[in-house]
């Protein structure tokens, strides 16, 4: 089987050799892209004067033929062929005959490969985007049924003070809102055509950069032909952004794991979320936030990989680059699965109210609320904390919540103590006296809420 780079030879290729070096049985995913970044670069290369515009029409004719055929299944990939560049190069010389052997004309597979990179995940990334939102709606969708919904908020997993379970909600609004503003920010550094950089040093063909990134959509053109060769910063940013966002949407699958438990039973998952046991017949086992978890861990991995494969590589192309892709593959995969599952699990799991009210009935964490308001009598706060601590004490020692503490009970610490203390007690008084901006009270989230509708609307006028 003769190679594209052949000429140089005079054994066959090892058919270990060639298996190991192959990057075909992963990278044909870009194969859309590698056409499109191959018609605009014909395009560009007749308008310069550099091939005529009958061979650039040939060529475009085989490229749709090619394109035509991997799109319908029947493209045959060889990994003689080594990678998604040479195989439809090939295929293209196959279909139109030796004219296709013009489309390589002032560029390389260093420059085209980078350029296929920049056009998938830029596609992706906007894709992501879209997902996050419908992620976020669906936040947003439980919040507005739950302003009034009072549950434990927790510190060191210890029941700390009452909040709203819309607010519990909406602090993930947020972090998918921080994740959302880092991949719309990661655009413009990933919106940039590296075509035209050549193998590294540039062409000596009066190319038209410019015009091919118009052509492409890119917003702007590498400035330096080695950095547009050898530059993977645009994924690892991607990598990080997306463990980042895993890491959010992790979080979430924890407390869904946990709020979903016998011992809390604050949430019930929707039956199309969950799985059965095959052995313990009353099981319904949350597997799909348990395996989000999870794979947080391999996207993690993704990113290690690939800056522990730049961290010691020279200028400009190596080899060694072409370990980037399939971590980037399995990266944007795992994502897309997580992002399509978490919204609908969300907008479909049922929010036991009752069983949150009931906990925060059943706790002390209305404690600095009685300290306030000693606090509002004239006590120091540190005077008062210590106080309440004693008071908490008495009442798990005789058994007592702070609410069924007799008035003379309270006095005995302190005559500042009137009837009004029982109101401020009161769990959803205590969520509803954080009033500060940013906190639990209805009033403050309804004001979280605007904003973040604001935040949804923003983006759908772009
Ligand atoms: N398959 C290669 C990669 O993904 C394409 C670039 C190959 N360039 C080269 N000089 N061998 O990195």
């Amino acid at each position: 089987m003769s190679k594209l780079w052949g000429g140089r030879f005079t054994k066959e290729t090892n058919k270990l050799v060639e298996e190991y070096t192959a990057s075909i049985q992963y990278d044909k995913e870009l194969a859309e892209e590698d056409i499109a970044g191959s018609l605009a670069h014909v395009q560009m290369l007749s308008e310069c004067g550099v091939i005529s515009s009958a061979d650039m029409l040939e060529i475009k004719r085989g490229l749709n033929v090619v394109l035509e055929n991997i799109q319908s299944g029947e493209f045959e990939y060889d990994v003689s062929h080594e990678d998604i560049h040479m195989n439809i190069e090939k295929a293209l010389i196959d279909e139109i005959g030796p004219v296709g052997g013009k489309l390589h004309t002032g560029r390389s597979r260093n420059d085209q490969v980078a350029t296929d990179m920049h056009m998938y995940l830029v596609k992706k990334v906007n894709l992501f985007i879209t997902h996050i939102e419908a992620v976020q709606q669906a936040i947003v969708k439980q919040a507005e049924e739950h302003v009034e919904t009072v549950l434990p908020g927790y510190t060191h997993l210890q029941r700390a003070q009452p909040v709203s379970f819309a607010h519990h909600m909406l602090a993930y609004f947020w972090m998918f809102e921080r994740d959302k503003e880092r991949f719309q920010d990661s655009l413009k550094r990933t919106n940039m055509l590296p075509l035209g950089a050549g193998a590294l040093a540039g062409t000596t063909f009066p190319i038209d950069r410019n015009r091919t990134a118009e052509l492409l959509g890119f917003e702007d053109v590498y400035p330096n032909s080695m950095d547009a060769v050898s530059d993977r910063d645009f994924i690892l940013e991607f990598l990080s952004n997306a463990s980042m966002l895993m890491m959010h949407m992790s979080r979430l699958s924890e407390e869904m794991v946990i709020w979903s438990s016998q011992e809390f039973q604050f949430i019930e998952l929707d039956d199309s979320f969950c799985t059965g046991s095959s052995i313990m017949p009353q099981k319904k086992n949350p597997d799909v936030p348990e395996l989000l978890r999870a794979k947080t861990g391999r996207v993690y991995g993704n990113l290690f990989s690939l800056l522990t494969v730049l961290k010691g590589l020279p200028l400009a192309y190596n080899k060694d680059m072409q370990e980037d892709k399939e971590g980037m593959f399995d990266t944007a995969k795992t994502l897309d699965g997580a992002l399509k599952l978490l919204a609908p699990m969300i907008a479909t799991m049922t929010v036991k109210t009752e069983n949150m009210k009931q906990a925060v009935n059943e706790d002390y964490s209305n404690a600095t609320d009685i300290a306030d308001y000693l606090v509002n009598k004239g006590m120091t706060f540190r005077e008062s904390h210590e106080m309440i601590g004693k008071i908490v004490l008495y009442s798990i020692q005789h058994q007592k919540y702070l609410l069924d503490l007799t008035l003379q009970e309270y006095q005995t610490f302190t005559p500042l103590f009137e009837e009004d203390v029982f109101d401020i007690l009161k769990p959803a008084n205590v969520m509803n006296a954080r009033k500060s901006y940013g906190g639990t009270s209805p009033e403050q989230i309804k004001v979280q809420l605007e904003l973040a509708y604001h935040h949804l609307k923003v983006k759908e006028n772009v």
